[in-house]
Formats: C-alpha cells, sequence, structure tokens
C-alpha cells in the first residue's frame, strides 16, 4: 500500500513520486493550503494539499486527527525558511494529489500530537493509543533491540534457546503463585512459574549445556516501581563452569550491549562483598552513584545516656549509624529534615537524629543538635573525629535493630542524593558477591536468600552446623541501585540439596512430595552448573532513563495489579467455574 515510510523520506526522494500511509497527526488550514503531518511508526511527514487538486482538497477538508490515510505525492524541498532541522524529514514535504481515507477516527481519549500529562489510569485504559506516541514507540522499539542482541550475542557464545512450560508447578522464588485451576484434576492446580529455575537445571542435567530464554515470569507480590506480576527475564544456565567465568560472560554481555546501543563504556565491574555493601550503604544494591557512607558509632554511644542509642548499640541485631553529608548544614532547612524524620517513618525510623557541625574550633559548642545534651559533648566529639567531619557539614544518624536502620537510612542516602544532586557519575555497575544462604524470618526460622537451590561455598556438614554464617555462591548484578540480575552456582549433589532443605524445614517427605523430580534428577548424573537471570523490563527502564519499568511494557499492568484495558481479573460465569469444580465465596453464600 505504500512505497515510503512516513518517517524515511529525506532530500534523496526530491522530485520522487511516493505512497504514503498513516495517521493524522495535525491538520493546518492555512489560507487555501491545507497542511497534514503524517504520522507512522518512523516518524512524520508533512503534506502539502493545495486547491489544484480539488477532489484531494475536498477529503483533506473532512479529515481529523487519526484518520487513517494513504497519501500519494510528489516530494519536494520545502520553501526557504520554513524547514525544520530538528527533524530528519524537515527539509523535504509532500505535494499530495490523491488521498484515500482507509479509515476514520473518533476523537481520541488524549491529545497526540503534543506531550501532555495525562493520568497513568486514562493510558493504560486506551493504550493502544497511548503507543502511538512516538516516545512510547521508540521504547518498545528500542526494547526489540536489546533482546535481539542479547539474543545474538547468547546464540554467538554457544548458548541454546530452550521454552520450558509456563503451566508447571510452583517454584519457589520467594513471592506468591499465581494459580489455574485444573479442569481435568478436579481440586489440583498448576502454578504459573515465579521463574524457570527448575527447568533451567533440569535441561543442565540433560546435557544442554548453555541454555537461555527470554521467559515470562509471574509472581504475586506486593507491586512497585519496578515490579510488575508478570515480567520478562533473560534466563541463563550454564553447565561446567565456575562462578567468575559465568560473570565475565554476563558483563562482556552488558558491557558491549551498553556500548552498541547507547555508546557508553563501563569499567571493569567492582565486586563487593554482601558484608560490605550492608555495612556501607545499608543495602545489597548499592547506588555508587552516590558518595554518601555509613559510618557505625555503636562503640562509642553504648555508654551514653541516650537510651535510644544505648539501646540498639547494645542489642546484639542494633545498629547506630552515621551518615555524613559534606557542606549541607546551611542548605537543609528545619523544616527540610523534619520531612526526612517522616521519610525514614516510612522505613520503621522511631526519629532522625542529626546534628549540623557550626564550628569545631568552639568544641561541642559549636554541634548544633537536639541530641548533643543527651549524648554528651566528648562523645559526639568523638564521633565527629570518626566521621572527619568539617565545619558546614551534617550528620544524620539512625539507631534500631539493624534491619530497619539499613532499610530507613539507606534510603534517606539515595533521597539525599537525589535533593542534593550527590551523584558523582552517570552509571555505576557493580556485583554484589558473598550473599549469606539464609536469612531469619519473622518467626525465627530461616529462608534462603536466593532460592533454595544456590550451593553454599562450604560442604553439607558445616552448612548444618552453622547456618545463619553460611555463604553462598551467589551474585547480583546491580546497576544505579537498581538489582538488575541475580544467579549462582546450583547444588549438583542431591546430599547437600536435602541438607538445605531440612535447614529450611521442609522434611524429606515434604522435599519429596514438591521437589522429587529435582532430587531424581540431581542422581543421575547432574553436571556442576550454575546461571543468572536478568530482568529485561528493569534493564530497558534503565537503558531509557524510563521513570517505572510500566513505561516500557506494552500493556503494563497497573499498580493495583490490574489490566485496565481488557479489565482483568474479571468475573467468570458460573458454567465455567462449574467445570473447573470451584466454587466462590461469594456464590455459595448465594445459594
Ligand atoms: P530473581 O528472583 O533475583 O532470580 O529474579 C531475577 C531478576 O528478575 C527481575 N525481577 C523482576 N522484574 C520485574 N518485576 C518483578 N516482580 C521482578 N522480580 C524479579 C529482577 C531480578 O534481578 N531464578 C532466579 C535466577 C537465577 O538464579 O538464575 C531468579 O528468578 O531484575
Ligand atoms: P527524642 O528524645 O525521642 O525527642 O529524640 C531526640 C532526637 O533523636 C530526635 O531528633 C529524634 O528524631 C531522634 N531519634 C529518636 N529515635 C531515633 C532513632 N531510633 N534513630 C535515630 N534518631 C532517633
Amino acid at each position: 500500500m505504500r512505497s515510503h515510510y512516513c518517517g524515511g523520506i529525506s532530500e534523496s526522494n526530491i522530485d520522487q513520486e511516493i505512497t504514503l500511509c498513516g495517521w493524522v497527526h495535525k491538520r493546518r488550514d492555512h489560507g487555501g493550503v491545507i497542511f497534514l503531518d503524517l504520522r507512522d511508526r518512523d516518524g512524520v511527514a508533512q503534506i502539502v494539499i493545495d486547491p489544484d487538486t480539488p477532489e484531494a482538497f475536498k477529503l483533506a477538508e473532512s479529515v481529523r486527527s487519526e484518520f487513517v490515510l494513504q497519501i500519494k505525492g510528489r516530494v519536494r524541498r520545502r520553501p526557504e525558511g520554513t524547514e525544520n532541522k530538528d527533524k530528519a524529514t524537515g527539509f523535504v514535504e509532500v505535494l499530495g494529489t490523491e488521498i484515500v481515507i482507509l479509515n476514520s477516527a473518533a476523537t481520541p481519549p488524549f491529545p497526540l500530537d503534543e506531550y501532555v500529562d495525562v493520568g497513568e489510569e486514562v493510558r493504560l485504559r486506551y493504550r493502544f493509543m497511548d503507543l502511538r506516541r512516538p516516545e512510547m514507540l521508540n521504547k518498545l522499539r528500542f526494547r526489540s533491540k536489546v533482546t535481539s542482541y542479547i539474543r545474538n550475542f547468547l546464540d554467538g557464545q554457544g548458548f541454546m534457546d530452550v521454552e520450558t512450560p509456563i503451566l508447571t508447578r510452583a517454584t519457589p522464588e520467594g513471592a506468591r503463585d499465581y494459580l489455574v485451576p485444573s479442569r481435568t484434576h478436579p481440586g489440583s492446580f498448576f502454578a504459573l512459574p515465579q521463574s524457570p529455575q527448575l527447568f533451567k537445571q533440569l535441561l543442565m542435567v540433560s546435557g544442554v549445556d548453555r541454555y537461555y530464554q527470554v521467559a515470562k515470569c509471574f509472581r504475586d507480590e506486593d507491586l512497585r516501581a519496578d515490579r510488575q506480576p508478570e515480567f520478562t527475564q533473560i534466563d541463563v544456565e550454564c553447565s561446567f563452569v565456575d562462578e567468575n567465568t559465568l560473570m565475565l560472560i554476563m558483563e562482556q554481555m552488558v558491557r558491549e550491549m551498553f556500548h552498541d546501543l547507547l555508546n557508553i563504556d563501563f569499567p571493569v565491574f567492582p565486586r563487593m562483598p554482601y558484608s560490605e555493601a550492608m555495612k556501607r550503604f545499608g543495602s545489597d544494591k548499592p547506588d555508587l552513584r552516590i558518595p554518601l557512607e555509613f559510618v557505625d558509632v555503636d562503640d562509642l554511644v553504648a555508654d551514653t545516656e541516650f537510651k535510644v542509642f544505648a539501646g540498639a548499640a547494645n542489642d546484639p541485631k542494633g545498629r547506630v549509624v552515621a551518615l555524613k553529608v559534606d557542606g549541607a548544614a546551611e542548605k537543609l532547612s528545619r523544616k527540610q529534615i523534619d520531612d526526612y524524620t517522616k521519610f525514614v517513618g516510612i522505613y520503621g525510623a522511631k526519629g532522625l537524629a542529626w546534628i549540623k557541625v557550626n564550628n569545631l574550633e568552639q568544641g561541642a559548642e559549636g554541634l548544633q543538635s537536639p541530641i548533643v545534651k543527651f549524648l554528651g559533648g566528648d562523645v559526639c566529639l568523638s564521633i565527629m573525629s570518626r566521621l572527619g567531619a568539617k565545619n558546614g557539614d551534617i550528620v544524620f544518624f539512625g539507631a534500631d535493630k539493624a534491619t530497619i536502620v539499613n532499610e530507613a537510612l539507606g534510603a534517606l542516602r539515595i533521597k539525599l542524593g537525589h535533593d542534593l544532586d550527590l551523584f558523582t557519575c552517570e552509571w555505576a555497575p557493580m556485583w554484589v558477591v558473598d550473599f549469606p544462604m539464609f536469612e531469619e524470618t519473622s518467626d525465627g526460622g530461616l529462608t534462603a536468600i536466593h532460592h533454595p537451590f544456590t550451593s553454599p561455598s562450604c560442604t553439607p556438614e558445616e552448612l548444618a552446623a552453622n547456618p545463619s554464617e553460611a555463604l553462598s555462591i551467589a551474585y547480583d548484578m546491580v546497576l544505579n541501585g537498581t538489582e538488575l540480575g541475580g544467579g549462582s552456582i546450583r547444588i549438583h549433589d542431591p546430599e547437600m540439596q536435602k541438607t538445605v532443605f531440612r535447614i529450611l524445614g521442609i522434611n524429606d517427605e515434604e522435599a519429596q512430595n514438591k521437589f522429587g523430580f529435582l532430587l531424581d534428577a540431581l542422581k543421575f548424573g547432574c553436571p556442576p552448573h550454575g546461571g543468572l537471570a536478568f530482568g529485561l523490563d528493569r534493564l530497558i527502564m534503565l537503558m531509557t532513563g524510563a521513570k517505572s519499568i510500566r513505561e516500557v511494557i506494552a500493556f503494563p499492568k497497573t499498580q493495583s495489579a490490574m489490566c485496565v484495558l481488557t479489565q482483568a481479573p474479571g468475573a467468570v460465569d458460573e458454567k465455567q467455574l462449574k467445570e473447573l469444580h470451584i466454587r466462590t465465596r461469594k456464590s455459595q453464600s448465594a445459594d
């Protein structure tokens, strides 16, 4: 139907007869001449229709925004002074001679021809219109480029693309499962995969050796800007490799991709043990662009009168941390500090102590703070000396259970970085390594930090003797404070796998019941193997500078895990429920 894309015409087409198809982006009537901006996937072309072609002119007069047209015409140079130097098509226009209206269009729910901040709900309700906006379409195009780049890279490295099932059993990745009732097995359910984890391990047992998949994953968890209930992983697994080889291949892929697609050069990724990341930044995904660091001061405040600090310092699970912001004392008003106090409250902090360093030459007198009187001048000065504080600095403090301090001051560190624009560079990729195997749950039990198939770096006996101290051979790739991907070397020894299940409180019978197929597979010559999965949506979000992963997914769910476009999830009729052997509570009470 067309000879060129609207966005593809340039001075090289001058004097050619061409046919374009697209949507009316804008129509302007200019004293007897009609200008139509015709838009397609590749851009916008300016069409001029003059009254010399009365039929075309009449049609042009009748079209409105978003009508679908086919236009024939001749490309010509725009008159001098009317060029648009910002656009590739801006030096030429098409003198349209024939117009076919392929379809009309109702008035759009929001105008597309200029950026308008319509609410996200409306944009998602009319996503098919929202995606017509060039900035949205460009993100989809970029996403396609990235998946194709990654496929090429992995194909080149000998990885094999294998699909794994969507209707399956639960895969424990730490979220709730989406369940699918079985019609043929009354009362039984499939689970949608939280990841292809177990299948990719089975593929290693099968001898696939190097696997990858652009895989859909499903997790029923609380949503945030970087989480969706349905998302995509670049999922990778490899046999006969150690963690170093695997990390280097993945790092190479990300480095080459950023170079080739964005012209950004990364240095070799620093590797930081989990314990160091938590100590210095209170986070296992530190944003290294921000130069602020935690300094522990438990020992200095343990014997003071200030109960909040001394209590946390003497609690084995407590932590007292100082966070110094150079030269920010003057920049932060009382109101801002109060706002930060409220902000850390979101993360459970009961307060936010602070000291402004006005004049160190005056000793404790030169410190302005609500807590100097509780801590005592000498203690405050010792803290200042440990921090290397200078006049004009401000120091924030967190004292509580370490988990709360890490979360609250970790979040404050990021917020201060943004508010005071403290970024030292644009990109900070890194690896976090040496994660603990387990973390404590609120009821005192243990849960796997990655997943229960991750190999510890010790023997089964050592693991059983001291599980909470054991480290795993796991690694996360972090970029600008976002966890881009994570993986590990897996357990390939059935005894080790059983030991981990036992520590997690999964007895042999339950393990056999839930993961019998994996334990079986481990018995039949399972090679040493390991892998990793990237969150594709997060990767694209960072590469395009989007604010949320919803911006880079064609049809995302809302924050409340709904699809407002199709109104899913929705009710189903009684007959369907009956076939599935399901009775809802509502219909039960109606019986
Ligand atoms: P993990 O659970 O760390 O590991 O997931 C890997 C990556 O997937 C992305 N991700 C998400 N993206 C969007 N929305 C979500 N709800 C969401 N959850 C996770 C993150 C994360 O780093 N099977 C293991 C990988 C392995 O061990 O090989 C796994 O799924 O970017
Ligand atoms: P209070 O005695 O509770 O008024 O606290 C004195 C100062 O310590 C105030 O600035 C509080 O914000 C701060 N504060 C209270 N609890 C904590 C805490 N857990 N961590 C850090 N600062 C706190």
